[in-house]
């Protein structure tokens, strides 16, 4: 894998470090030039402790959940980083950070398992923090839990404040007891904070947060707060920065990507963003996810056909191919608007590399509903379909409906929907064999000596032989043999 270590950080926060470097004079109440001043204190007591313990620090952060999720652990990096403490490939760290995830209930139990294994880490050393943040912490039972039953757990937030993380950092680094702060809301966004890239070449960039769609089964809306965009201005010159340290591939991230910018002073389409994003001379691809079929529209549809960057890949969630279902999912799509959306869309794009989520044992799903989604896969042909088991989360409306279905059904169901989507996804996904494309060089094969792995615009992925010196650039490979979801090919 190549990882980038470097801290990316922009002049400006560069600017605001130096400017915030007298601890004598007192923080400013807000924004990035306070969070500047805290990573400047956090740096003061990590040197102090190095001094007490004449070794350097370690940290690690392990996350859980979306490309969200992925993207904000970059940011925590960063200013652990620029804190002082090394990075650590393992959990036997000085301050260890798990940015959780609770979309479903396997996704907690993995975070209280992997807890359960830190405490014996922790006896080794006294002085490590074990700190939790993410989705999962917005919910009050698990904090609740966490106070009971994990004591040794030293700094807890959630997602509303983690912009706040310095300023938590240096409260966790001065108290005794634990420090747990969570708010219900908050609607600042701080623009301008550093973060440690994984990518040297591509990079996520948040261009809005929360989500407002409240299907019935999601637990997204409660955890992660209402839909808020960031002004296009600021999504741009961040693109810009990016562009400038190297980065050629950009993925946009929101829960619905289609609806950004309607909250914003001076209202912009997801469309009229992406074409300003395109103008961005060294970004060479783009992609976005997550789109929600109600909110696609004709305009996207023709940016994304006339564009010369944005990747002919769509992760379109469909959920269930039953309309009676859809709706109560609270989805605002049927089976045949659906369907009619994916026409429209392969009329324009031919070619179009489509990939969707789907949930098997919503509650009343009948027989003839899960056949309406084996119906609806066969028709669309996705390149990829992620499945899931669903899964009751608390506080959501669909926890409380009757006719939950028995695990033994749901189960059969999975199966059966799983073998198709993978039978009908290896057809589809080798329909490009024997062509030549560009492909974007990631990373060394861990397996084959001698091979990278790159990925065409189209999502899918290839290996080939080549060199390390080839990583994050975009070369034309020829797509000799499709074996399953992947390729093998050679440059020309
Ligand atoms: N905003 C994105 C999805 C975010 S969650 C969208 O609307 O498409 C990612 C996926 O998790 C969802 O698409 C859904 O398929 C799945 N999911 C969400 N809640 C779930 C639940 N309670 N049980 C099972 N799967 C769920
Ligand atoms: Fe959840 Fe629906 Fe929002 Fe996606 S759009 S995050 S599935 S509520
Ligand atoms: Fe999970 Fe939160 Fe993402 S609940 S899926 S990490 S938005």
């Amino acid at each position: 894998m190549n990882k980038n270590t470097a801290v990316f950080e922009s002049e400006e926060f560069r600017e605001m470090l130096s400017a915030a470097r007298d601890m004598n004079e007192p923080p400013q109440q807000d924004g990035s030039l306070r969070q500047a001043w805290f990573i400047n204190r956090a740096r003061e007591l990590v040197s102090e402790k190095e001094q007490e313990l004449g070794r350097k620090l370690t940290s690690c952060v392990v996350t859980f959940g979306c490309q969200m999720n992925e993207r904000d652990s970059e940011k925590l990096r960063g200013i652990l980083k620029l804190a002082g403490y090394e990075e650590s490939e393992t959990e036997d760290a000085d301050f260890v950070l798990y940015n959780t995830c609770t979309v479903r209930e396997n996704a907690n139990v993995r975070v209280y398992g992997r807890l359960g294994s830190l405490s014996a880490q922790r006896r080794k050393n006294p002085g490590m923090i074990i700190a939790l943040c993410g989705c999962m912490m917005q919910e009050k039972d698990v904090v609740e839990r966490i106070r009971t039953d994990y004591r040794y757990v030293r700094l807890v937030f959630g997602t509303h404040n983690l912009h706040r993380f310095a300023e938590l950092l240096v409260a966790s680094l001065m108290s005794e007891s634990p420090v747990i702060d969570v708010v219900d809301k908050d609607d600042s966004i701080v623009e301008n904070l550093p973060a440690e890239r994984t990518y040297s070449f591509k990079s996520g960039v948040n261009i809005m947060f929360g989500c407002n769609n409240f299907c019935s089964y999601c637990i997204v809306p409660y955890v992660r707060g209402r839909e808020k965009s960031r002004e296009p201005k600021e999504i741009v010159r961040e693109i810009e920065q990016l562009a400038d340290d190297g980065v050629v591939e950009v993925m946009l991230l929101g829960q619905n990507v289609n609806s950004y910018g309607k909250g914003l002073e001076n209202p912009m389409s997801f469309a009229g963003l992406l074409q300003e994003i395109e103008k961005i001379d060294k970004i060479q691809r783009i992609r976005f996810m997550t789109s929600h079929p109600k909110d696609l529209s004709d305009d996207l549809i023709e940016v994304m056909a006339h564009s010369k960057k944005i990747c002919r890949h769509l992760h379109l969630p469909v959920q269930s191919g039953s309309s009676r279902l859809l709706k109560i999912m609270n989805r605002h799509y049927t089976k045949e608007s659906y369907l009619d959306l994916v026409d429209r869309l392969r009329k324009a794009m031919p070619d179009l590399s489509l990939t969707t989520d789907i949930i098997v044992g919503f509650p009343g799903e009948t027989e003839e509903d899960f056949l309406e989604t084996m119906d609806i896969v066969r028709r669309v042909e996705y390149d990829s379909a992620f499945t899931f088991i669903y899964s009751r989360r608390t506080g959501t409306p669909a926890a409380s409906m009757e006719d939950q279905v028995s695990e033994e059904v749901i189960r059969d169901r999975f199966d059966r929907l799983l073998k198709e989507v993978q039978r009908l996804g290896r057809q589809k996904s080798s329909r490009f064999e024997g062509q030549v494309m560009p492909v974007l060089v990631e990373e060394r094969n861990r397996q084959l000596v001698d091979h990278m792995t790159g990925r065409t615009a189209h999502n899918l992925v290839v290996h080939f032989p080549g060199d390390d010196d080839l990583i994050g650039r975009i070369v034309d490979v020829r797509l000799n043999e499709a074996r399953g979801f992947y390729y093998m090919g050679e440059r020309v």
